[in-house]
């Protein structure tokens, strides 16, 4: 029997079910509340606020732990491929060597868009940034698989749908960057695996051969891996609530790709990068920055920093910092706006406004110091984590659907004017 909670309002105590998650996480389950009390709860950014019982993600963000299906991160990160975690978000488990062929096979086989898209590609200016076009991109294949637009057909049909989008994400991040460069796009490149192809179509040109360096590629897979899901972040539960409606999964990620795109979200990477240019361009003066950060008239904050979740380091920015120095001593490359970062983390851990509001970096304060050194421009970087993230959201969507959760629909307090007859217009 769970324990019982009690709310006490007008003078009466409601009894309201508690439950345990598998990480003994308590949560007190209010959906019947207003029922009984006719009061509702409210929680302006759902900071205190679950929308659902998950067996995906879990987070620690006292602990800083992160896990996917129980594996920790730093375990994935190290040993698996993104494929391989791509299927184990997925589907649930690692595969056995036999499935996750048949998988990558499948993938492969579908990196083909219709030519038609490319249609849909050159209406959009050089200056468009490439999240638009991704949204959009991805929105178009309701257009060019109508079967897609149903999520109640067959769990076949449905996990087609997936291994569509699975395949073409790549292919449409690559021709909206080539786009942005008036460049001509490339063709997928069966032969390579899912990040080697990927490198290829962003930075290979029809009159030359191109070959990814072992150490991208590697790089490559160890950030698609780190972004890969993050439980109900803002572009997860937008995700999931616009499938909630019965949307399409390809609506429901367009929805999360826009989501994502915000600099609070997934656009900080490219935030970040802008901001250490700019403090680069300013004389490198962390200190002055710092204060702005701090000061609650000025907007400035410090990209990169700070987590609704983890009040303790991002496990994910602690891996992408060493990766960092790895990638750019491998690659022998000398970027300054990475040490302008470690002067402004040293900085940070050991200034009280940071330490008393637990502001850590997060996975968006180094990722871009490595898309840089690997040749990805900074309006790409947040296409980089929707790329990453898109197999998150894919699990989050079909763990939401096979629950058979209802339509997200939250309810709020009125606060404006109270009831009044209307005037017409000559006698106001
Ligand atoms: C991602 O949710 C996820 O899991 C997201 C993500 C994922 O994988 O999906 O991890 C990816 O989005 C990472 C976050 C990337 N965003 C940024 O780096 C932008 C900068 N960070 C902040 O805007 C902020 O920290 C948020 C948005 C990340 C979190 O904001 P919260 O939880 O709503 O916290 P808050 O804004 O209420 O801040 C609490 C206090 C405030 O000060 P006080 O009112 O208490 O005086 O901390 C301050 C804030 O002013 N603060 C910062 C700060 N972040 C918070 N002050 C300066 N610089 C910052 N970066």
């Amino acid at each position: 029997m769970s324990e019982k909670a009690e709310i006490k309002i007008d003078g009466k105590t409601y009894e309201l079910p508690t439950l345990v998650g598998s990480e003994n996480e308590k949560a007190i389950d209010i959906s019947s509340f207003r029922a009984q009390s006719g009061v509702i709860t409210i929680d302006p950014g759902f900071k205190n606020t679950g929308s659902t019982k998950s067996a995906i993600t879990f987070l620690d963000g006292e602990k800083g732990i992160l896990r996917y299906r129980g594996y920790p991160i730093d375990q994935l990160a190290e040993n698996s491929t993104f494929l391989e975690v791509a299927y184990l978000l997925i589907y649930g488990n690692l595969p056995s060597a036999e499935k996750l062929a048949g998988f990558e096979k499948d993938i492969t086989n579908h990196t083909l868009v219709h030519e038609d898209i490319k249609k849909l590609l050159d209406g959009f200016p050089y200056t468009s940034h490439p999240m638009g076009v991704l949204s959009s991109l991805v929105t178009s294949l309701t257009a060019f698989y109508p079967m897609s637009l149903d999520p109640n057909r067959s769990a076949g049909e449905v996990n087609l749908s997936i291994i569509r989008i699975l395949a073409k994400m790549p292919t449409f991040a690559a021709w909206a960057y080539k786009n942005q460069l008036g460049q001509p796009i490339l063709y997928p490149d069966n032969k390579l695996d899912y990040c080697g192809n990927f490198l290829k179509m962003m930075f290979g040109l029809p009159t030359e051969d191109y070959h990814p360096e072992p150490i991208v590629v590697d790089a490559l897979n160890k950030l698609l891996i780190l972004h890969a899901d993050h439980e109900q972040n803002c572009s997860t539960s937008t995700v999931r609530i616009v499938g909630s409606s019965q949307a399409s999964l390809y609506a429901s990620l367009s929805a999360g790709i826009n989501a994502l795109w915000g600099p609070l979200h997934g656009g900080a990477n490219q935030a970040v990068i802008e901001m250490l240019e700019g403090i680069k361009q300013d004389g490198g003066d962390t200190k002055k920055w710092m204060a702005k950060a701090k000061d609650k008239d000025d907007p400035f904050r410090l990209m990169g920093f700070g987590h609704r979740v983890y009040k303790n380091f991002d496990p994910r920015a602690k891996i992408i910092k060493k990766a960092a120095d790895e990638v750019l001593g491998k690659l022998g490359i000398q970027d300054p706006v990475l040490d302008i970062a470690k002067g402004l983390e040293e900085e940070a851990l050991n200034d009280p406004y940071f330490v008393e509001r637990k502001l850590y970096p997060n996975v968006d304060f180094y990722s871009g110091i490595i898309y840089r050194a690997l040749g990805i421009p900074t309006e790409m970087f947040t296409v980089m984590f929707a790329l990453g993230r898109l197999p998150g959201w894919i699990a989050q969507w079909k763990e939401m659907r096979e629950n058979k959760e209802p339509i997200g629909r939250p309810r709020q307090v009125y606060v404006g004017e109270t009831a009044r007859d209307y005037v017409p217009v000559n006698k106001r």
